[in-house]
């Protein structure tokens, strides 16, 4: 948990950084130019797609201008700046880019507002992002791109050591023992404290049989927490014995990314953006990127942890007509074929994946619904935040040796029944 006065210190900053950016959208130009003005706030986005959208869009509306926000990648930072910005009813940002975890928490809170009637189909759309917008019923956000965990792997070295794609985690430690580039880099993956770590934590944990469903952690605490040590038990071996780096404990997406790009770790796991760095210019491995499921223990299922970010509009927003306007079109069929060429984000309308170009770009969408077949979503409550914060805590204690497995573990299980009841 974050010290309240390390709390207080954040919201002042962001705060201030929400000031200075309403001042800068006000000041910017003269306001009797005619010009209306959304502001759309989202993480950045490398491969410049989004912007070059944004510009089209402006292009062809000569009556408003629309200014990327780019905010930091890190979903923790991005949910605080949001929840800052809202809990003061900042009217500078009109739409923002919302995390499929936090629908829940900003519909509750009055934040966003419901989708009207008619904005999308919602038949066009993948139905678990479609599930991500909605709350108690109701329709809060247009989804934007979805993510699921994929095991990135390296066609050679594997073809090499004369070994097949692991599909049990036996046979994948075995894998990195046998054709591992460098000790200790067999496998990378996000060890971070932060939402990421919860994402691979869960895979690893559903891999194992294991959940923190509210019903099975309420029925069954001690085989919960007993699943839930296992884990990360394991989870501690892969550094313990080489597998990974020690360093993993601070890896979020893009340092992962980067060992796995430069050519100096057998095994990734991380989301489908990384595929169009993975086969960029600067990459190291281009040519010999291999995607799969995450491997299981022998006996049970392999699930990816899904993830992804919907388009909302601020409840306070001075141009709501405007701003649902924009939303349309950075959610249209254009802007998403658009980001999955150039920027790999795997589209959430189900159109997109049967256009040859998102196709010969992202060769691996054909067998997309194959890998795909077993993504699971993250607890969903307005607590959501809280919840990952404990996880996160514990989870990140016991892998760096502060804890044990089971006194994390039990934490874990009766801190998460309380959270749930509330
Ligand atoms: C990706 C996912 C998001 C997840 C985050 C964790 O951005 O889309 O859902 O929370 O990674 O780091």
């Amino acid at each position: 948990m974050r010290s309240s006065t390390e709390t207080q210190r954040l919201r002042m900053a962001l705060l201030i950084g929400a000031g200075a950016l309403l001042v800068g959208t006000l000041s910017g130009c003269s306001q009797d130019d005619g010009l209306t003005r959304i502001v759309f706030a989202a993480g950045q986005d490398p491969s410049g797609a989004t912007a070059a959208l944004i510009e089209e869009y402006n292009a062809a509306h000569p009556d408003v201008e629309v200014t990327f926000q780019v905010m930091p990648a890190n979903t923790d930072t991005q949910h605080d700046a949001y929840t800052t910005y809202l809990s003061a009813r900042e009217t500078s940002i009109d739409v923002y880019s919302l995390d499929v975890i936090w629908t829940a928490e900003f519909a509750r809170a009055n934040w966003i507002v419901p989708l009207p009637d008619g904005l999308i189909d919602p038949d066009a759309f993948l139905s678990g992002p479609m599930e991500s917008v909605t709350w108690e019923g109701t329709r809060y956000a247009v989804p934007w791109f979805t993510d699921a965990g994929l095991l990135y792997y390296r066609i050679d070295l594997l073809a090499d050591a004369g070994l097949d794609v692991p599909v049990t985690w036996d046979e994948f430690t075995a894998a990195c023992a046998a054709a591992t580039p460098d000790e200790g880099m067999g496998f990378v993956w996000q060890g971070a404290r932060y939402e990421g770590l919860i994402c691979n934590f869960l895979e690893f944990l559903w891999g194992r049989g294991g959940s923190l469903d509210r019903d099975h952690l309420v029925s069954s605490p001690d085989r919960a927490a007993s699943e839930i040590a296992g884990t990360i038990d394991f989870m501690r071996s892969l550094t313990e014995t080489g597998v990974s780096p020690a360093s993993v404990l601070t890896y979020k997406e893009e340092d992962s990314r980067r060992i796995y790009t430069e050519g100096q770790a057998l095994f990734l796991r991380n989301w489908p953006y990384v595929w169009s760095f993975a086969e960029g210019e600067e990459s190291k491995v281009a040519g010999t990127v291999g995607i799969a499921p995450l491997p299981h223990a022998a006996g049970e299922t392999s699930y990816s942890t899904i993830g992804g970010w919907n388009i909302a509009l601020s409840a306070y927003s001075e141009h709501p007509d405007e701003a649902l306007e924009f939303i349309s079109f950075i959610t249209g069929t254009h802007s998403l074929k658009k980001r999955a060429i150039e920027g790999g984000y795997l589209p959430t309308r189900i159109a997109t994946y049967a256009d040859e170009d998102v196709l010969t770009a992202n060769p691996y969408y054909a067998s997309f619904f194959e890998v795909f077949k077993n993504t699971k979503s993250r607890p969903r409550s307005p607590h959501y935040p809280q919840l990952s914060d404990v996880v996160q805590d514990k989870v990140h204690r016991a892998l760096s040796g502060e804890i044990d497995s089971e006194t994390a573990a039990r934490d874990i299980v009766s801190e998460l029944t309380e959270l749930y009841a509330r």
